[in-house]
Formats: C-alpha cells, structure tokens, sequence
C-alpha cells in the first residue's frame, strides 16, 4: 500500500462498532471515512455529533436516516470501494451476508466474534497470529471471552508453562444498553452443551491448545469473569507464572489488596480513570488470589466483553491492509494511541517504600 493513511469504514454501530470507530479515529495511520448503520435515533445521531460521516448501511436505511434529520454522507455501497478496510460489527448473520458485497466491491473486511471461523477461514488475536493475516482479503476478530482466553493461556504456552487449562466462564447477562429489552434475573443459567464454545474457539487460533470452558450466564450486565484451574508442564513458582503472563500484551494486573474486588468496583476504576465509556480493553487478572500448587496453577480474571476486542480490530485493519509486518509494532502502535495499561494504579507497597 503507498504509504498513505489506511482508509476504513465501520458498518455497524453498536456496541462494538462505535468503539472501534473512536479506536481508528485515534491511530496516526488510519483515517475513519465514516460509520454506517440502519438506526435513525440518538444511537447514530451520537455520531453526527462527533464529526463522523455516516452512511446509510442499506437503501431502506437511507430513507428513514433522511426523514429523522440525519445528514447522510451517502449510501455503504457508494462508499466501499473508495475504501481499504470494511470493519463489520454488525449482528450475527447480518455480517456474514455483508461478506458478498465486501467480496463484490473487491474491499477487504473484518468480522466480529459473532460469526463463524468458517466464514472468513481465519481467526485473528494480534499476539497470537497477527503475521498469517497480513495482506489477507478477511479475517474473524474472536469473541471476548475467546480473546481473552488466547491472550492468556498463550502466554503460558509461550513460557513452555501451558500443559492443560480448564476454565469455568461466568457471563454477563446482556448489554447494559440493552437491559431493558432482556436477559437472565435472579438465576443463573448454565450452558447445556459443554465445552462450550469459546475453548473450541480459541484452537481456531491457536489449533494445539488443551483447553475446555464450562460457561454458565448470571443475572448482571457488568463483564465477564473467568476461573482457571491450569496444569503446568512442570512445577512452578508465583513469580514464573507472573512473569509469562507480563510478557504478553494486554494483560493487566487487578489488585484484591487495592479494593479492586468485584467487577463493579474495576469498572468503577476504569470509569475514574477517565477512560471513554469506562472502557477496560486489557484482561484484568487478580494478582493477589492467583495461586500455584506444584504443577497446578488457578486465577480468576474480568473481561470487559464491550471493549477487549478494540484493539485486535485495530490490529486487524493494520494486518489486512498490509501497512505494519510487525504483530508486536502494531501492538504497540495500537495500545499507545488508545491507551492500555499494565497497572491501573500505584501500588501501596511501591509507595510505601518510597517513604522515609
Ligand atoms: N457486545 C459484546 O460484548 C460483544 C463482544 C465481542 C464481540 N461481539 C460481536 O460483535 C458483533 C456486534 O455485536 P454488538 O454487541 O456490537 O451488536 P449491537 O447490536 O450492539 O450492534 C450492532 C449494530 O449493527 C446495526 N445493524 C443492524 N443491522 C444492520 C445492517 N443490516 N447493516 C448495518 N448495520 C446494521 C444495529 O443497528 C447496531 O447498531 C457481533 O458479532 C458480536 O457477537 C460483541
């Protein structure tokens, strides 16, 4: 690619879609040429109101996006060829029908957790496989949960730590936007098929991962969390365990002792710390509780299901464009422009011993 900024449009903003949006919008090497959608309220009507061009996802669209009022920079399909990079977060099945016209107009595409491996034939986490996708025509952004889950458990790998992981998933209820339309109340409601999905999903990844999820769904909107219960190749200590996993991206560290207790008082944290929606992209993983005995290792850890993939799909638009031959660069690049952190706050002991 001339070394231009790389052009891209999301179709499909929503929860995932208006964050990965405001995620290009930042990066030095992108350029955000609009968001389509087929929403005429306050959801699209935001965008306006940031600055962004927006587009009419579908002719049908077009026509109620006018009559509301929203000044429409033109239809999608005028608008991908003019394009690098298609980022699709639409809804399941809808994306997967979009994948036709992306092919059509010769337009690369990018596609959430949603859909199938099948449909892309790849399945992307940076640290993991960024370099198979490079120069690619598509590629599948994994899930939350499974993002997580390759984040992690690679890390392992890499250390030569990773025999078997065994992982119980609590998940959120819905969206916390969404709450008013359903999902689970005073229950909690285990999966009937096990392993469910996600480990599965994450060999689409990494294909020789020993991995089975259990996952159950809770009566709350506040994130995900994860209990692991990992066999080690070989006895290990705290220290080793913590160090493979500092060795990856985008893990960060969760403190019991600081009052980082619960999901809520994390997203609470991320809200303080004025990051945009309160968002938490990295694995937040409790150092604290995590223990190792002999060769088995357990850790609990949150994952912020609205925002972790934001920076794979950043990622991914840098992969397919073919502008960056680095994983670990583009990493970097992506992390550094939105922000993700290894501490959320100062430790008391490293301030305590800063004292007289
Ligand atoms: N919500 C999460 O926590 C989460 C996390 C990781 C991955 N994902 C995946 O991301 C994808 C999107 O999920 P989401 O939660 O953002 O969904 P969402 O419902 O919040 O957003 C989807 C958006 O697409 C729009 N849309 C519907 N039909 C359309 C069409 N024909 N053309 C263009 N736009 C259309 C909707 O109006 C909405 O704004 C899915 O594959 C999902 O599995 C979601």
């Amino acid at each position: 690619m001339p070394n231009r900024k790389v052009r891209v449009v999301v179709n499909g903003y929503g929860v995932i879609g208006k964050r990965i949006a405001d995620a290009v919008a930042v990066q030095d090497d992108m350029e955000l040429a609009g968001v389509a959608d087929i929403v005429s309220d306050w959801r699209i009507k935001v965008a306006v109101e940031k600055g962004y061009p927006v587009f009419a996802s579908t002719p049908q669209a077009a026509d109620q996006m006018r009559a509301a009022g929203i000044p429409l920079a033109g239809n999608l399909d005028e608008l991908i060829g003019k394009v690098d990079v298609v980022a699709d977060a639409t809804p399941k099945k809808v994306a997967a029908a979009n994948f036709e016209k992306y092919k059509a107009a010769g337009v690369k595409s990018i596609f959430q957790g949603g859909e199938k491996h099948s449909l892309t034939g790849h399945s992307f986490v940076a640290q993991a496989n960024y370099e198979t996708a490079l120069g690619r025509d598509a590629t599948r952004v994994v899930s939350c949960n499974t993002t997580s889950i390759v984040r992690t458990l690679g890390a392992l790998m890499n250390a030569g730590l990773l025999k078997k992981a065994r992982g119980v998933l609590i998940r959120r209820a819905t969206d916390p936007w969404e709450s008013d339309h359903g999902g689970v109340m005073n229950t909690v409601v285990p999966e009937t098929v096990i392993p469910s999905h996600q480990g599965p999903d994450a060999q689409t990844v990494i294909p020789d991962l020993d991995v089975m999820t259990i996952a159950v769904v809770a009566a709350h909107t506040t994130s995900h969390l994860h209990a692991w219960n990992v066999e080690l190749t070989r006895p290990a200590s705290k220290d080793e365990v913590l160090t493979a996993f500092r060795a990856a991206p985008r893990i960060a560290f969760l403190q019991a002792s600081e009052g980082m207790v619960a999901l809520n008082s994390t997203l609470e944290l991320m809200a303080d710390l004025g990051r945009p929606r309160g968002d938490m992209w990295e694995v937040g993983l409790w150092e604290d509780s995590l223990t190792v005995v002999g060769n088995e290792l357990f850790y609990n850890y949150q994952v912020y299901n609205q925002a972790i993939v934001v920076p794979e799909t950043i990622d991914a638009i840098r992969a397919l464009a073919g502008v960056e031959r680095s994983g670990a660069a583009s990493i970097a690049k992506t992390d550094q422009a939105m922000g993700l952190q290894r501490e959320f706050v100062a430790r008391v002991s490293a301030v305590a011993s800063d004292r007289p």
